[in-house]
């Protein structure tokens, strides 16, 4: 699995890419808000910066076709073509996922609550589906099956759409996507802490520690 942070706090973002095997970052404009994020162009170059040759994922915010395409052309202006643009599974954003992708753009499916939205995202190309893991469990759909329906389709296709599971609570929705078939995971980074955060951890390395010198009259490998 890779793995990606969906988190703007700009101290946590650049902390988790220099901690954690990232191959990249995931915002939409509630990620921007929480990140206390006030002037857009500033800092998503930041965020740019930050992830370097890495994806970027940005969300478009227009609720009509050509609105999302025009939002799609400023930000891969502002922050490069490479950058995936994050489009809602709406009757109005799969018109836009086809029209990007035509234009050779990278394109993220996502606001994906369902296994219908994910295959329909599928055809019209898009490069990522982002199913909502924690939002599914909480509307009594199994995230999971709609993982593995999407990743049957993928796979029986023979399609290069990779499935984005976003939206994560707590590391065994993590684990419960990966186990499903999704190919990436975007994390928060309180998440992300938590995939390293078990006390046992801590105390095999400060045992192993504690041994080297016993054994060697030595903090460490000189
Ligand atoms: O990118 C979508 C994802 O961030 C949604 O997460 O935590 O708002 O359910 P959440």
């Amino acid at each position: 699995m890779q793995f990606l942070i969906d988190d703007a706090r700009l101290d946590r973002v650049e902390r988790a890419l220099n901690t954690f095997p990232l191959i990249g970052v995931t915002t939409n404009p509630s990620i921007l808000k929480v990140g206390g994020l006030t002037d857009f162009e500033r800092d998503l170059r930041t965020i740019r910066e930050l992830v370097g040759d890495g994806d970027l994922h940005v969300q478009v915010v227009a609720r009509d076709t050509e609105g999302m395409l025009r939002e799609a052309d400023t930000i891969r202006e502002l922050v490069g073509e490479s950058t995936l643009i994050k489009i809602p599974t709406t009757a109005a954003g799969l018109p836009a996922m086809r029209r990007l992708k035509a234009q050779g753009a990278r394109v993220t499916a996502t606001a994906i609550y369902s296994t219908a939205q994910g295959l329909l995202a599928t055809a019209a190309g898009a490069d990522y589906l982002a199913p909502y893991v924690n939002r599914m469990y909480n509307a009594d759909v199994d995230p999971y099956a709609v993982i593995r329906a999407l990743r049957q389709d993928i796979d029986r296709e023979g399609v290069p759409t990779r499935i984005l599971a976003a939206s994560f609570k707590n590391v065994k929705q993590v684990t419960d996507a990966a186990a499903a078939g999704a190919h990436t995971a975007t994390i928060g980074a309180d998440v992300l802490d938590a995939m390293l955060a078990l006390p046992q951890v801590e105390s095999a390395v400060d045992a192993f520690a504690a041994d080297f010198q016993a054994a060697f009259s030595a903090p460490g490998i000189a």
